[in-house]
């Protein structure tokens, strides 16, 4: 099988497979093409590749393959040039944007998105937002710690005692989680609020404090996801979100529902009883924001808090994102290619079903179905 690796938009600095992943599929017996300057983002040169067993080729060389990876979807119009038995796995947020499964239909290629591979025990290795969430909540935490004019952890010195920083985490997810074991090791006093009970003894085995608010919907039929909560239960929260946040140094926000909008948790009268140097990170920006003042991808600053909305943290780490998202990738395609180097797509799999955009044509994912009729 010819493997293409396509180079991301110019705005992302991740690359689909490192050389290490690439030699892996080398290997295998796999012949693979990678764009010219595909990794220099990522501080990876066209001959680390060829090292690895790649050949580096121009764009038009790589768009010939018929599997290509990326992370990123190419954009309409060479969308529209691929050729229909074409395969392409990436993670596209198909549920974010409904042109591309458009596109992908009236290009009747086959369009794998990693970014709704089913959240079974199974498709773990093959998790992309997990991967990707550690990263963010990881840097989420060591960019407040830069950017706050105040220590993390307690200091007793000569000059005094410092108090240790106090931080707000929202959503225990798997951003969340890391957030709290990031921001303990550097010493904060982290507290925390979800609304799946099931991550309260993580929460507390990690250092963090749980705040709960009684009257939680939950769901089994969400897969371990949260679900949207009452009225009621939301005033409840945002009320006791405000008494915490108002004491904090630091907000990570994190809470989102799959295929909806983020819940509103920081309300603008948070964010003006927020201390003066405060500041809230904002991880949920690319589905509105937590908080009603952020804005994807900005950071500016309110009333003395900063309000950063964060949607690309794993771009600003792009060697271990890209080592976690190629591997992740690699635990994939062992669903697609055959010991005889040819590819099966087998839709008697539910992570080929639960992963697949479109084929030949028409939408596969009832996830992506579902939101296109939304
Ligand atoms: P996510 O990014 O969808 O949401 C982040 C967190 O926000 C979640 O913990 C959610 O409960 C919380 N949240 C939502 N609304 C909230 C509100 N109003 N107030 C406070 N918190 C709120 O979640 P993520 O990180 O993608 O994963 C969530 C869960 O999915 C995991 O804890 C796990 O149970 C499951 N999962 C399963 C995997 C697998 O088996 N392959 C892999 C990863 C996650």
């Amino acid at each position: 099988m010819t493997i293409g690796i396509l180079k991301e938009i110019a705005t992302e600095k991740r690359v689909a497979l490192l050389p290490e992943a690439v030699g892996e599929l080398v290997k295998q017996g796999h012949e693979v093409l990678v764009e010219t300057g595909a990794g220099t983002s990522a501080w990876v040169s066209d001959s680390d590749y060829q090292k690895a067993g790649a050949t580096v080729v121009p764009r038009d060389k790589v768009k010939q393959a018929p599997l290509l990876l990326g992370i990123h979807a190419p954009d309409a119009v060479e969308m529209a040039a691929l050729k229909g038995e074409q395969v392409f796995v990436g993670a596209v947020n198909p549920l974010g944007d409904k042109a591309l499964a458009d596109a992908a239909v009236k290009a009747g290629l086959s369009l794998f998105s990693l970014d709704i591979i089913p959240r079974t025990t199974r498709a773990q290795a093959m998790d992309v937002l997990s991967s990707m969430a550690t990263v963010s909540g990881y840097k989420a935490v060591l960019t407040a710690a830069s950017l706050l004019p105040r220590f993390f952890p307690m200091f007793m010195s000569a000059a005094g005692t410092i108090k240790p920083a106090k931080m707000l985490i929202l959503g225990a997810g798997v951003a969340g989680l890391q957030a709290i074991a990031t921001a303990r090791k550097l010493g904060a006093v982290v507290e925390v609020f979800d609304v799946r009970s099931a991550v309260k003894e993580e929460v507390k085995s990690l250092g963090g404090k749980f705040i709960e608010v009684e009257g939680a919907r939950e769901d089994a039929a969400a897969g371990g996801y949260a679900v949207e909560q009452t009225e009621e239960f939301k005033q409840k929260q945002r009320q006791l979100i405000h008494e915490r946040a108002s004491a904090a140094d630091v907000v990570i926000a994190t809470a989102q529902i799959p295929g909806r909008k983020a819940p509103v948790l920081i309300t603008r009268a948070t964010v003006e009883a927020m201390r003066p140097g405060s500041l809230i990170i904002d991880l949920a920006a690319s589905t509105g924001g937590n908080c009603e003042l952020t804005k994807n991808n900005e950071t500016y600053v309110h009333q003395e808090v900063t309000i950063m909305g964060k949607s690309d943290f794993p771009s600003e780490m792009p060697t271990d994102a890209s080592r976690m998202y190629g591997r992740n990738m690699l635990n994939f395609l062992k669903l697609m290619l055959q010991k005889d180097g040819s590819l099966k797509l087998d839709f008697a799999d539910d992570l080929i079903t639960g992963t697949c955009v479109a084929h030949q044509g028409e939408i596969v994912s009832e996830r992506v179905k579902q939101f296109l009729v939304q």
